[in-house]
């Protein structure tokens, strides 16, 4: 079952983000798919603050990880500049147990997107118009997809 809310600004973008970051929990690995400019960081720094990050959450420009100290953890991963590039060794085996792993860009790491227990894809209808579909992953994880960030 696909569920999706539509949002009309960067804050409300951020307000779905803070509403997932109340149900996350560790282990939970989120894939965020969809084109540069969607909104797949404005999300993350939504989940960020909900677990008690207030700054720094930016995608990461020269390398392709970032890790937050919240409430819990959160593995950030923006692979986009991956494109064009083999992938040879993440080194990595499993994600982090005692976080959350999020990840744009996920297609471009066949390791890393498999890793995924949950995938939301956003998209940009219009120049602030956003919508994020819950693809699949928990109950509590799609419960969020059932209001609108305004509501
Ligand atoms: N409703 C909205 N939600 C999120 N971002 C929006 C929205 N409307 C406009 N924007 C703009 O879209 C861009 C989203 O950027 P970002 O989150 O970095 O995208 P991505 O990580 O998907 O490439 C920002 O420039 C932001 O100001
Ligand atoms: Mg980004």
């Amino acid at each position: 079952m696909t569920t999706s809310v539509s949002t009309a600004s960067v804050d409300e973008t951020r307000e779905v983000g803070r509403r997932l970051g109340l149900v996350v929990e560790a282990g939970d690995v989120i894939a965020l798919e969809g084109e540069l400019g969607t909104g797949k960081t404005e999300l993350v720094k939504g989940i960020a603050e909900a677990l008690g990050v207030t700054s720094g959450v930016h995608s990461p420009t020269f390398v392709l990880h970032h890790r937050y100290r919240g409430r819990l953890p959160i593995e950030h991963y923006d692979l986009y500049r991956l494109e064009g590039l083999a992938w040879v060794d993440t080194g990595l085996d499993e994600p982090a147990p005692e976080a959350v792993t999020v990840i744009e860009w996920p297609e471009r790491a066949a390791v890393l997107d498999d890793w995924a227990t949950t995938r939301i894809r956003l998209t940009a209808p219009g120049p602030t118009r956003r919508r994020l579909t819950f693809i699949r992953g928990p109950e509590r994880i799609r419960a969020v997809f059932e209001h609108a960030p305004r509501d």
